[in-house]
């Protein structure tokens, strides 16, 4: 290496860790920005949130921003850099904690305008400006991204620039939904707006979002080259830019309302639809939006579904954090069974960069899952070296070999406690000292599992969900012998493959089946009195489910339906007679092409229109099962507290984002009422619609 390369790999890694790049002088007290101008009169400012290991926008934060705006525009330097001095991104968006703090619309209405005036600073500055972006970069991260001349991301597999209000009941109300349509044409901006996805930096750069994409080592060369030539700024292509024109933006919103609409109904999810209205008749400026209107700051809040989203979201921040303390990392996980389920978590643990071996009784039931999982790794890791790398990482291990050096193996074979005990007792005495059993069974209580280990203190239940790759939760089931270790370890794993952990005591179906099963086993009772699965789907779409309980059990599996509904039935059950004439003649759903629906393409044949049916009463009817048995697992503490529950269910069974959950769902609507309508039902339909008795401590 030359001298010059030194000097250069010197300056390139203090930028990364977003210290003085050359030359530079720090100018201005800041307390969560760094400001800083070199020999050649570029300002380099860092973002590097106090106290704090993510970048969010606070009052404060943003306050200083304006400050060091309006210095800047007086100096005025030659360019300017904006890059953040966290190892884990550019900006995660607005301070959610002070967020949820806002109380009034008045509030919410000043946090808002004060982006957007800080935000309109950083764009009207009269020299080049360029965002550098690494890692996550969402919300208000991308907006002052976008309120940027220039953008240049990393094009690592970490980088994500997402504009994810929608998410939380909102709309980007600091420009983004002004900046990027122009930036990119209306059809994509819209695109990422109303799903709020993310893109990573190759997709930033190829629809525009980005100037270019280069390796975060290289920021500081890359903004001294783009800042000393700047280049015009990026202007969508035509195709893109027409979406933009008053003549075709009406037709664009509402292609967008019809395509949002088939997803979200307006009173349930009014975020979406105030996002179209903001971009379409008010230039994308939230500032512009009268207080009335279903768009406006002051409309969005008040909506029930804000709060129950923003709620939401930060409950998956608690579960993340109950995943924080876990001892040494995993690095090996041995998988024993590759079928639905084995094969599918094998294959995501090796994507997460674990070492996985995957063993089976022979190669060929093991084969299918490799074929699965190179499917995964194509479509979510598209470079084919990052692909093959995930691919070395899973073993096909009939033998298995990989069970003496596995910090963790999970079991994962058919659900049959004898077939199961005979494994573990043969697997122990081979595992190393300290590493851990878990379970993926979702109805054998571990008790039941545990008497033949010597170590039972070291048997875990790890509940996946299935498909794996889509479901975030995984239920972290604590048998009677469990050690605290084992179950934070347990936890901590979840986080290590980028699941969300729940807390779960051994009790039959945990949390998630047992809520989920009652209303599907009520749905199937439904059917056989003759109402059609097409309005049965559709009450509880109604309701807010995003799939109905016939399609959604077609999809999990008629013969996991039953299984699963014969473990948790309560004693006089009635059995519904259509699922069991199906089970009898192999029509499963999905998997057969033929359930309670006919499968063709993977999608069910459905009827259309549902007549004049009332569909709430039949929503309740389908819902109050899985109330009555959320309340009852709060009773037995199978989940520590209401939230836990909560997310649980919505993670784990999809219930209804916008309404929060079950539990949320009964404040919402009031004991009382429900309490009454389970009398109804009870008096209607028998003894199955009795209230748990949890529902006097609610
Ligand atoms: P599956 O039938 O698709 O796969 C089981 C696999 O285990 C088969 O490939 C079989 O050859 C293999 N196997 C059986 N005995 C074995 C042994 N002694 N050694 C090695 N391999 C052996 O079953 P699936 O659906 O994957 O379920 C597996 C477990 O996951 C069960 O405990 C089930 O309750 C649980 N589960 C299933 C879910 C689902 O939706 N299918 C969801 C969550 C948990």
């Amino acid at each position: 290496m030359n001298t010059e390369d030194t000097e250069e790999a010197q300056r390139e890694s203090k930028t990364e860790k977003g210290s003085d790049p050359f030359f530079a002088k720090e100018i201005m007290d800041l307390k969560h920005w760094k400001l800083e101008v070199d020999g050649d009169n570029l300002a380099w400012l860092w973002f590097d949130r106090a106290e704090s290991a993510t970048n969010t926008f606070s009052t404060e934060a943003l306050q200083e921003l304006g400050r060091i705006a309006d210095h800047l525009a007086g100096m005025p330097p030659k360019g300017l850099a904006i890059l953040s001095a966290k190892e884990n991104g550019f900006a995660a968006g607005a301070d959610i904690d002070e967020f949820t703090r806002i109380a009034s619309a008045e509030e919410a209405m000043a946090f808002t305008t004060l982006g957007n005036v800080v935000f309109d600073k950083i764009a009207a500055l009269p020299f080049p400006t360029l965002a550098m972006v690494h890692g996550f970069c969402m919300g208000g991260g991308t907006e002052l991204a976008l309120a940027c001349r220039y953008r240049i991301v990393d094009d690592g597999p970490k980088t994500r620039m997402a504009l994810p209000e929608v998410m939380i009941g909102i709309v980007p109300g600091w420009g983004g939904a002004k900046r990027l349509p122009a930036l990119i044409g209306a059809a994509k901006a819209l695109d990422l707006m109303l799903t709020g996805r993310g893109v990573d930096g190759r997709r930033a750069k190829k629809m525009g979002l980005a100037d270019d994409a280069t390796q975060r080592r290289h920021f500081a060369n890359a903004v001294r080259k783009f800042l000393a030539n700047p280049p015009s700024p990026h202007k969508p292509a035509l195709a893109d830019a027409i979406t933009n024109w008053p003549g075709v933006r009406s037709l664009v919103a509402s292609m967008s309302r019809k395509k949002v609409a088939d997803k979200a109904r307006q009173d349930h999810y009014p975020a979406p639809y105030a996002i179209i209205d903001l971009w379409k008749d008010f230039g994308g400026d939230v500032r512009n939006v009268p207080r009335e209107h279903t768009a406006s700051m002051a409309s969005l809040f008040a909506h029930p579904t804000t709060r129950n989203l923003i709620r939401l979201f930060k409950l998956q921040d608690r579960l993340k954090s109950l995943g924080k303390e876990g001892g040494a990392p995993i690095r090996h996980v041995h998988v024993i069974g590759a079928g639905a389920m084995g094969g599918d978590i094998a294959a995501w643990c090796a994507f997460k960069g674990l070492a996985v071996t995957l063993q089976d009784l022979a190669p060929e039931r093991i084969s299918p899952a490799i074929g699965r999982a190179h499917g995964l790794y194509k479509k979510r890791l598209k470079q084919p070296h990052l692909v093959q790398a995930a691919f070395d990482r899973l073993i096909p291990d009939v033998q298995g070999h990989g069970v003496a050096k596995a910090d963790l193996v999970i079991e994962a074979i058919v659900e049959n406690a004898e077939i199961k005990r005979k494994l573990f007792a043969g697997l122990e005495p081979r595992m190393k000292p300290g590493a851990i059993l878990a379970s993926n069974t979702s109805s054998i209580p571990l008790q039941s599992l545990c008497g033949v280990l010597a170590r039972p203190e070291r048997l875990v239940g790890l509940h996946f969900f299935n498909p794996v790759a889509q479901m975030m939760l995984v239920e972290i089931v604590e048998g009677p012998q469990t050690a605290p270790e084992v179950m934070q370890a347990g936890q901590a794993f979840a986080r290590q493959i980028d699941k969300l952990p729940l807390p779960c005591k051994s009790a039959p179906g945990f949390l998630v089946n047992r809520v989920l099963s009652p209303y599907l086993m009520e749905a199937m009772l439904m059917l056989d009195e003759g109402i059609t699965a097409e309005t049965i789907d559709a009450a509880a779409r109604d309701f807010g489910m995003p799939m109905g309980p016939i399609e959604l059990a077609d999809m999990v599996g008629l013969d996991i339906c039953w299984a699963v509904g014969q473990e948790l039935a309560k004693p006089g059950s009635p059995i519904p007679k259509m699922l069991q004439a199906n089970i009898e003649a192999k029509r499963l759903g999905k998997k057969t092409g033929q359930g309670f629906y006919t499968w063709v393409k993977g999608k069910p044949r459905k009827a259309t229109g549902t007549g004049s049916v009332d569909l709430r009463p039949l929503a309740d009817r389908l819902v109050v099962p899985a109330l009555n048995e959320a309340v009852a697992c709060l009773r037995e503490a199978i989940v520590t507290d209401a939230d836990l529950c909560d997310a649980g269910v919505i993670f784990g069974t999809g219930f209804a984002p916008h309404r929060g959950g079950p539990i949320s769902a009964i404040r919402e609507r009031g004991k009382a009422s429900w309490l009454a309508t389970i009398a109804e039902l009870r008096a209607k339909h028998g003894d199955r619609f009795v209230p748990d008795t949890g529902w006097d401590a609610l």
